[in-house]
């Protein structure tokens, strides 16, 4: 057992910030070795509960739960911040040839320390990852994340068609081998595999209706992959499924809505599409400096939450611009604005701060596992320095509530704020 005292933020089930100045998190290993919240609350009340308890005293810090990456791609490391006129040739030009570049294991396993490295020094605990259409991609990410002890999610990139050569793969064999990386890997400790077909036009028809029956036969895994990010996308999409009513009915048709399956973006959608995503328990992952960096449009948060969508956060690099949460949370404040105009709203900082921690956690189908630091929670925690930066430290102290705290944090935050993270 163990305590940390210092200040706390934490979520309740629906969202809700509770947050103490001078507060108490209280952990405990399970049979398993993994750390989770035992108590938590204002120090002088959970203090009395746990007498003889060794203290760790983090005085002038936040803690705060990991940050969650509902959406990124680990390959495009290196082509961060490549410029492109649009998905499509960004894709051509940029990330095709960065992925094949996975073929070598090497290459894979160097990247995907640093990638973890990364995520860490920005306070992200967990992330929905696309590694590469070679499987030694994804044996060489669960390895490093395992090694962490990490709760971390991601798979293999189908992609049989409408692929340069060195990255697109067999149909029966791209089943074949996401099957037997889902065997190996999903729900050893906290791993989680996701089926993974890159986007509608680069999968076949066989390639699709086979994913959709593993995600049948796994219903605990999860399926990953993205949509209406881009008009040239959409217009393609219709071509090659003249059938579908939308983009998003051609994953209806293989069997890929239900709970658990995560789309990157979601920005051109319907109200049909989003009812759709809604009843089957669909999720969309929310990425807003790449939709800003790659000129894809805005995701309408007012909308989708009239929908009861449900939604979160996601870095999206390469596409996207950061890894640090602070810079996506802003972002999507931004981006708030574009479809809040009409009545003059915000968003609150505690929301999208809940967007990219437990909200995105529920979004996964992780409720009540990670992000919110409650009772019985795996305690992944951020313990932040809001004296980080002179700047940080003189808007910090004026704040008179924690909105104006958060929100301070969000626009004035990054890497510097997270002074250390504690892997559950
Ligand atoms: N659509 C298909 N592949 C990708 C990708 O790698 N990044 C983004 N942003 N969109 C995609
Ligand atoms: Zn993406």
């Amino acid at each position: 057992m163990q305590a940390y005292r210092s200040q706390l933020l934490r979520f309740n089930p629906s969202g809700q910030a509770l947050h103490e100045s001078d507060g108490m998190l209280v952990v405990c290993g399970d049979e398993s070795g993994i750390q989770r919240v035992l108590d938590a609350g204002p120090y002088r009340d959970v203090a009395r509960r746990h007498p003889r308890i060794p203290i760790t005293h983090w005085p002038d810090r936040i803690v705060a739960p990991g940050f969650v990456d509902m959406h990124v791609h680990y390959p495009q490391t290196d082509i961060i911040g490549s410029p492109a006129d649009g998905l499509l040739p960004w894709l051509e030009n940029h990330t095709f040839p960065a992925e094949a570049r996975f073929a070598d294991p090497g290459h894979a396993a160097e990247v995907a320390a640093f990638f973890f490295d990364e995520l860490l020094r920005q306070g992200v605990t967990t992330a929905l990852t696309f590694c590469t259409t070679h499987p030694a991609s994804v044996d060489a990410y669960f390895q490093r994340a395992e090694r962490y002890g990490l709760r971390m999610l991601g798979g293999k990139v189908l992609q049989d068609r409408n692929t340069p050569e060195g990255l697109r793969d067999d149909t029966g064999q791209s089943l074949a081998d996401s099957e037997a990386l889902l065997q190996r890997w999903h729900n050893k400790g906290r791993l989680g595999y996701a089926l993974t077909p890159r986007f509608a036009p680069t999968s076949s028809e066989a390639q699709l209706r086979g994913v959709g029956e593993l995600a049948a036969r796994y219903p605990d895994a999860w399926v990953h992959s993205h949509l209406s990010e881009n008009h040239d996308e959409i217009a393609w999409v219709a071509r090659l499924f003249p059938d579908a009513r939308s983009y998003l009915d051609v994953y209806r048709r293989f069997g890929l809505l239900r709970e658990r399956a995560v789309y990157a973006h979601c920005i051109h959608v319907d109200d049909a599409d989003r009812r759709l995503m809604q009843e089957t328990g669909a999720a969309a992952a929310v990425c807003p400096t790449s939709n800003l960096f790659l000129g894809s449009g805005f995701f309408d948060h007012l909308v989708a939450d009239a929908h009861g969508l449900l939604y979160g956060l996601g870095s999206d690099v390469g596409g996207g611009t950061s890894f640090s949460p602070f810079r996506t949370m802003l972002a999507a404040y931004y981006v708030g604005r574009e479809s809040h105009t009409k009545d003059g709203i915000s968003l609150k900082p505690s929301k999208l701060w809940w967007q990219h921690t437990g909200g995105a956690a529920r979004a996964l189908g992780l409720e009540g596992v990670i992000g919110t630091l409650q009772k019985d929670s795996e305690a992944d925690f951020v313990v932040l320095n809001p004296q980080a930066t002179p700047l940080l430290a003189r808007k910090t102290a004026r704040a008179q509530d924690l909105e104006e705290l958060l929100f301070a944090l969000i626009v004035l935050g990054d890497d510097r704020l997270v002074e250390r993270v504690v892997i559950a």
